[in-house]
């Protein structure tokens, strides 16, 4: 399909399926591996004060489960009576501890390397000391003079609240109009203040960072911009491919991974395909996903206009229960260097999402939300040969209430 055409039936709200021919190098990005690495360092250096404040993690690395995905892949042939060919992996981001999703990752990197900075500013803190100190009475009262503001469709906001609140920074959210009451209400139950918008996540965006603009005290957590954020998100790239090799499973050029990574404003799944381009060159194929009701970074690379196009602009409503999907314009940052890094993008409806919600908990028992149950349809849209081994990547559930999660379930099985 050409680009007009598919431009057509982006804007009729038809599931499309986008491949991008990955002509430039990742080398011309100046983020490095050595980027990444220093990530990791960072975040081992915080795992004994993440193990202080979240003994849930075991040990302080936020890390999630790569599982083998057979029953879901058997019933995924059924649903859409098609072969999928290779193993299905799922990468349960859903249950990441803290936050409970992908922006997890992301997000409280950020916050950290922020209090490490404040603190070593202070003299309090250097490079060797045991981080689990950060915890103690003196830190949390130097952070409690600095502010954190952060806009977000929800997941984003849950993951800097909780960090930023467990450290003792005074911390704002930015909600747009999408996010959802249940993630309002857990945020003011950790301490965050929560700011509701009318409007969109952009528009949520830039109210934030206008308000930590005018305030020296303050630091704003920028979705769309953010090198920091990004880098945290990369780092799961690193951790993918140890668990790999402990699955025994090797990856090469005849032996290629597949991964397919919902797609809101683009920080979370660019950072992740940006580690997995360093860590598996040419042997990674790597799909973003978008609802048909909110696709901005399609649109920004079909129309080359990248993070300057907003949905509206093509009258796409923005309107999706993939809440953390729902976003009219794409980040600067990853817009601007996914050419490089993806394969393709596909785009899905949301019904589709509730059917594949449903059949997930029926056949593997995991709880995933409306956006994660975007990536499982990959094998199946991706409208090439793809051989190899397929990871959908799960990016959130975990933390749904049940109340709600049983209104979501219960409308997939009246789709099934
Ligand atoms: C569950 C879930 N999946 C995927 C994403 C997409 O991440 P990004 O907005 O960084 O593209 C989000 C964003 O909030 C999310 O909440």
């Amino acid at each position: 399909m050409d680009d007009n055409n598919i431009l057509q039936c982006i804007v009729d709200y038809e599931p499309v399926f986008w491949s991008n021919q990955r002509e430039n190098l990742i080398s011309d990005i100046d983020i490095t591996m050595e980027d990444i690495i220093d990530a990791e360092k960072r975040l081992q250096r915080f795992a004994p004060l993440i193990d202080r404040l979240f003994p849930e993690t075991c040990g302080g690395i936020i890390e999630s489960p790569l599982v083998k995905g057979e029953s879901l892949k058997d019933e995924l042939e059924k649903v859409y009576d098609t072969k999928v060919c290779g193993e299905f992996l799922l990468k349960c981001d859903s249950h990441l501890k803290v936050a409970g999703s992908i922006k997890a990752r992301g997000g409280i990197y950020e916050v950290l390397k922020h209090a490490e900075k404040i603190a070593m500013d202070q003299k309090m803190l250097s490079k060797d000391d045991d981080y689990s100190k950060l915890a103690n009475k003196e830190y949390r009262d130097l952070f409690s003079k600095y502010k954190i503001g952060v806009g977000s469709t929800g997941n984003l906001g849950l993951s800097i609240g909780i960090i930023s609140s467990s450290l003792g920074f005074d911390v704002t959210v930015h909600m747009s109009s999408d996010a959802k009451k249940w993630k309002k209400d857990m945020l003011r139950n950790k301490g965050a203040k929560v700011v509701e918008y009318e409007d969109d996540y952009t528009k949520a965006v830039e109210e934030g960072r206008k308000q930590c603009e005018i305030d020296s005290m303050a630091y704003f957590v920028d979705d769309e911009n953010s090198k920091d954020l990004f880098l945290g998100y990369s780092v799961a790239a690193l951790r993918l491919k140890n668990q790999l090799e402990e699955m025994g499973i090797k990856v090469s050029r005849e032996h290629p991974i597949n991964v397919y990574l919902p797609c809101g404003v683009g920080g979370a799944p660019g950072g992740i395909a940006f580690g997995l381009r360093n860590v598996f060159k040419d042997n990674l194929y790597c799909y973003f996903v978008e609802p048909t009701h909110a696709p901005c970074m399609l649109l920004g690379l079909v129309t080359g206009k990248k993070s300057s196009i907003s949905v509206k602009d093509y009258g796409i409503d923005n309107i999706t229960e993939a809440d953390g999907l729902a976003v009219g314009s794409p980040s600067k940052l990853v817009s601007n260097i996914a050419d490089k890094l993806i394969d393709g993008i596909y785009t899905i409806d949301d019904e589709e999402l509730f059917k594949l919600l449903y059949i997930t908990k029926e056949t593997m028992d995991i709880k995933i939300e409306p956006s994660a149950a975007s990536s499982l349809k990959g094998p199946i849209a991706v409208k090439e040969k793809s051989r190899g081994i397929h990871i959908a990547w799960l990016t959130g559930g975990a933390f749904l209430p049940e109340k709600e999660y049983i209104k979501m379930y219960n409308r997939g099985k009246g789709l099934k």
